[in-house]
């Protein structure tokens, strides 16, 4: 690690904030922010020491690229990006181009990232040496003010590389305190997992990463066939889709169901074990045998409702991680749609044996 910095969080409601921000995005330096999704650690993305101070605040590998943040004027149809200089329009067929305006229409600003042709500006620095760009345009009122009081921002999730990204300005703090100058505090984030990625890529789109936007709804809207990355990975490198991302330090173990959770706790007797479950438990033998433990457990939504799960998922990822727990087993949404795939994969890397190259 380089600079130390005593990192403090601004309110958005205080005059100062937004000056204290931009001065420092103008000095090159990274601010956390809030999104609609999860805060980001925002930087000048054209700056490359900016982009530095991201990949080094981060511990981020160099060939994992940046997602650019850019105001929704510059952002109304495939052909302002291009104008823009973002992408390069050249490759894309008309029939693609048509599709991506009706998704843009529909989801920007919103949880959603693009993966395009870049246009030759864009550094490389940004996008890791491949010849396509990360966009988004959030949602969020301090990040669109932000980007444009000043300028397009490139922002990863403000965690550690390789852990739960941060839904709140304490969970930012608690990543990457003495390493950032400035976080922004914009409360919860109302989504709470990061952006569904749907990229342009060997002729196809192709959903990188899931979100709140399903591969459902951008059919719907698109009009096309959009590839799952998981059943058709693309040739070209899409570092997105490494496997081990999001993970809390406890291992985590996943079931579907209160019966194979009873089976796995019947077998494995862990001294200190916590259970995160999407829906209230209601099997008797199962309550009796978690308080029997001692295990500490935790209910994702109280109402069974998707959106207030994913909500709440990284925050309570993060209450069970500080617990010391020797094992953490974690309830995964049957359905493979929608916001239940989304979890679930969030879900399915926390629990994958670690890698080198997460994020
Ligand atoms: O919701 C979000 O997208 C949040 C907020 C802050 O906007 N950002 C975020 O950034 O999740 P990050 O860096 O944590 O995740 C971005 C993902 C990474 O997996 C990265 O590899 C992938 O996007 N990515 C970026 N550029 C790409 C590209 N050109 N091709 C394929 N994957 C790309
Ligand atoms: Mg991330």
């Amino acid at each position: 690690m380089s600079a130390r910095y005593t990192t403090r969080i601004l309110i958005p409601s205080d005059q100062d904030t937004y000056r204290c921000a931009a001065q420092a995005l103008e000095n090159g330096d990274v601010v956390a922010m809030p999104t609609e999704t999860v805060y980001g650690l925002a930087g000048n993305a054209f700056d490359p020491g900016a982009l530095d101070k991201i990949f080094t605040a981060k511990e981020r590998p160099a060939m994992n690229p940046l997602i650019l943040h850019i105001a929704s004027a510059q952002a109304q149809t495939v052909m302002h990006l291009a104008e823009a200089a973002y992408i390069d329009i050249e490759g894309i067929p008309e029939s693609i181009i048509d599709a991506l305006n009706r998704v843009i229409n529909a989801f920007w600003p919103g949880p959603l990232t693009l993966v395009l042709p870049r246009h030759s500006r864009i550094p490389d620095r940004l996008t890791g040496g491949l010849n396509t760009v990360a966009l988004r345009v959030p949602a969020h009122p301090v990040a669109q003010k932000l980007i444009s009081s000043t300028f397009p921002l490139a922002a990863p999730s403000a965690n550690r590389s390789g852990r739960i990204s941060p839904t709140s300005a304490q969970a930012v703090y608690d990543e990457l305190a003495g390493r950032i100058p400035f976080i922004i505090d914009g409360d919860a984030c109302e989504v709470g997992l990061e952006s569904s990625i749907l990229a342009y890529l060997d002729n196809s789109l192709r959903l990188l990463r899931p979100g709140a936007i399903s591969l459902k709804e951008l059919r719907r809207e698109s009009g096309l066939k959009i590839l799952s990355a998981h059943k058709h990975p693309a040739e070209v490198r899409a570092p997105g889709m490494l496997q081990s991302h999001y993970a809390p330090d406890t291992p985590v173990k996943t079931f579907r169901h209160e019966s194979e959770l009873m089976g796995l706790l019947k077998n494995h007797t862990p001294s200190t074990a916590g259970v995160l479950f999407l829906e209230p438990p209601s099997g008797t033998e199962l309550l009796s045998l978690l308080h029997s433990r001692g295990y500490v457990f935790e209910v994702l939504s109280e109402s069974r409702d998707l959106t207030e799960a994913a909500r709440q998922l990284f925050a309570t990822l993060r209450k069970l991680d500080q617990q010391d727990l020797s094992l953490l087993f974690a309830q995964v949404p049957p359905q493979d749609q929608g916001l239940g795939q989304a979890i679930r994969d969030r879900l399915m890397k926390a629990a994958a044996p670690k890698n080198l190259f997460s994020v």
